[in-house]
């Protein structure tokens, strides 16, 4: 299906690794120009590398990218300074610090507020007057478990915690889930594309929850 999309331009964050290079690599196939955003140089390159080579240089989407760290005024100006207008813009960043909450302090809460609620209110506000020109939806993608960096990392974090072996607590996870297994970051890139598509256009304020089933309700 063409999602009507090719040629638009769509800011990625957090766009080197995990759920924001499943949506990266998901626009880019459907021929959406990517800027992609990280902190992390290496992998980002290496990452715009691979989607270039396995379909932007077959269908002319355009691949950028800048490390950066999104999460500040600083890196968030240098994104906009190297493209002001955008069609789509996908808000993502790391994770806030696994662990008991209790034993997190005031700043810990504000830099994981900062992180996922304040940068995208800064992104969507720099951003939404040109989109409101021509139409513009604001979607909510909310994952459960998806095979990521992040979600092994706090894989490991348990097992550390409670001397098992790595596999063992994964294994305890995906029982949790009825899918048994966790999403991959082409399904949640695929979900993205949709959600940016012309056949998506009339579909705005929602949240949309990819869990496998591990929701136990029907809304
Ligand atoms: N995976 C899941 O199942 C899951 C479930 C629920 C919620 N989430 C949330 O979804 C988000 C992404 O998770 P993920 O699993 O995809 O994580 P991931 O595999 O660790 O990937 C995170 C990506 O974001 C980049 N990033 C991190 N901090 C950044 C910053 N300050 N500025 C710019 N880029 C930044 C990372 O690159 P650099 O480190 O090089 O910057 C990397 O490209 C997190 O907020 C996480 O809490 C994930």
């Amino acid at each position: 299906m063409d999602l009507g999309i090719s040629g638009k331009w769509a800011l990625v964050c957090g766009a080197s690794k995990g759920l924001g290079l499943g949506c990266a690599r998901a626009l880019v196939q459907e021929g959406v120009n990517v800027l992609m955003v990280a902190r992390g140089t290496e992998a980002l390159q290496a990452a715009a590398a691979q989607l270039i080579d396995s379909f932007a240089s077959q269908n002319g989407a355009i691949v950028q990218w800048l490390a950066t760290d999104i999460t500040t005024e600083a890196g968030r100006a240098a994104v906009l300074a190297q493209r002001a207008e955008f069609d789509i813009v996908v808000t993502n960043a790391g994770g806030p610090p696994t662990g008991d909450f209790r034993n997190f302090e005031r700043d810990d809460w504000i830099r994981a507020l900062d992180a996922n609620m304040l940068t995208p209110i800064a992104l969507i506000k720099a951003t939404v007057d040109g989109m409101a020109a021509k139409g513009v939806t604001i979607n909510n993608l909310l994952p459960c478990a998806f095979d990521t960096e992040r979600l092994q990392s706090i894989f490991q974090g348990a097992a550390a915690k409670t001397a098992q072996p790595v596999d063992t607590v994964a294994a305890a996870r995906r029982n949790t889930i009825p899918a048994k297994r966790f999403g991959s970051i082409d399904e949640f890139g695929a979900i993205c594309a949709f959600l940016c598509s012309q056949q998506a256009g009339y579909m705005t304020g929602q949240n949309v929850l990819a869990d496998g089933g591990a929701y136990p309700g029907t809304f």
